[in-house]
């Protein structure tokens, strides 16, 4: 029996390889970024894909993909994938949540403390030899402590992040499309959140209803000296509204990790001090990385032998 054909538009660890490679042919793109249409051109015949969060899986890519099985994205977020018109074919679908979940808090709070206290700022200014020495007034940044994080999108990583708050002795508030009543803070409606809030960290995901959610009005019904932190995804924010917010000193500062245009950056954030700006590191720690991708390949191998996948989406 011929083995089944899978697509891997993205290099992947030799050992996880090696796993794939058991069970199936491996057509392995190792380029970098792989192009549509050399997507579309390398799907037909492949029973399996496993992608990637910048790989554009459309309807275009489906209808070529007529073998396909089984969809398995190293991501938890799946936007980029037409699920809805996978699951009309029949084709599975696959994520790797809970893996990630901690890094991605983590990193949620490295952006927390970078932007509230300066410190890549700091480093720029450093660096520029602009740094004259110690004074009692010099680049004050923000303390969390007795302040309220406002958590957008209390899932698994609002959860955590929200787990770490007491740490920092903050209090939680969340809101979130279908929120339960939590120890970890109080559930309130978005705009008091926002009016109330000294840090509104987004942890939702994109779909229609939160594509720019943090728009002009929304960034205008945040706190004077409140901050903009996203790890989430970068269209749930308008851009060209909270460069207007930073600009005109609505909001204190920004840090993002993801983009509306990725890896494009709007020119007025590259410009403007109070941002933080990550090239999209939720979840890339090296351990992490590894569990995320061997989770893939996981559902993968478990689909085509005719198992159910471990973590399928809906
Ligand atoms: C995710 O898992 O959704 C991250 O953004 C990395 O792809």
């Amino acid at each position: 029996m011929p083995k089944p054909s899978v697509l891997v538009t993205r290099r992947i660890p030799s050992s996880v390889l090696a796993r794939l490679e058991d069970a199936c042919d491996v057509d392995l793109y190792d380029r970098g970024d792989l192009p549509h249409d050399e997507l579309l051109s390398r799907i037909p015949g492949k029973q399996a894909l496993v992608s990637v969060v910048t790989d554009t899986i459309d309807r275009a890519v489906l209808e070529a993909g007529r073998d396909l099985k089984v969809i398995a994205t190293i991501a938890v977020g799946s936007n980029n994938i037409d699920v809805a018109a996978a699951r009309e074919r029949g084709i599975i679908v696959t994520n790797t949540p809970d893996v990630l979940t901690e890094s991605t808090a983590d990193l949620t709070w490295a952006l927390i403390l970078g932007i509230t206290r300066r410190i890549v700022e700091g480093d720029r200014l450093v660096r520029r030899g602009q740094w004259k020495g110690f004074t009692l007034d010099f680049m004050l940044g923000s303390d969390l402590r007795g302040k309220q994080l406002g958590i957008v999108g209390f899932g698994r990583i609002g959860k955590a992040v929200a787990a770490r708050a007491p740490a920092f002795g903050m209090r939680v508030a969340y809101t979130g499309r279908s929120v339960q009543p939590s120890a970890a803070g109080e559930a309130m409606p978005i705009d008091r959140l926002l009016a109330t809030s000294d840090i509104v960290s987004l942890h939702c995901p994109l779909t229609p209803e939160t594509k720019h959610l943090i728009n002009q009005t929304t960034l205008a019904r945040m706190k004077r000296g409140a901050y903009l932190v996203s790890a989430a995804r970068g269209p749930i924010v308008d851009e060209a509204a909270l460069v207007w917010a930073l600009a005109n000193r609505i909001i204190a500062g920004a840090a993002l990790d993801v983009y509306e245009r990725e890896p494009e950056i709007h020119q007025g954030l590259l410009s403007l001090e109070n941002v933080v700006l990550s090239p999209h590191l939720g979840s890339s720690a090296i351990e992490t990385r590894t569990t995320m991708i061997h989770l893939a390949v996981q559902n993968v191998v478990a689909v085509l032998s005719g198992q159910p996948p471990l973590t399928p989406i809906g």
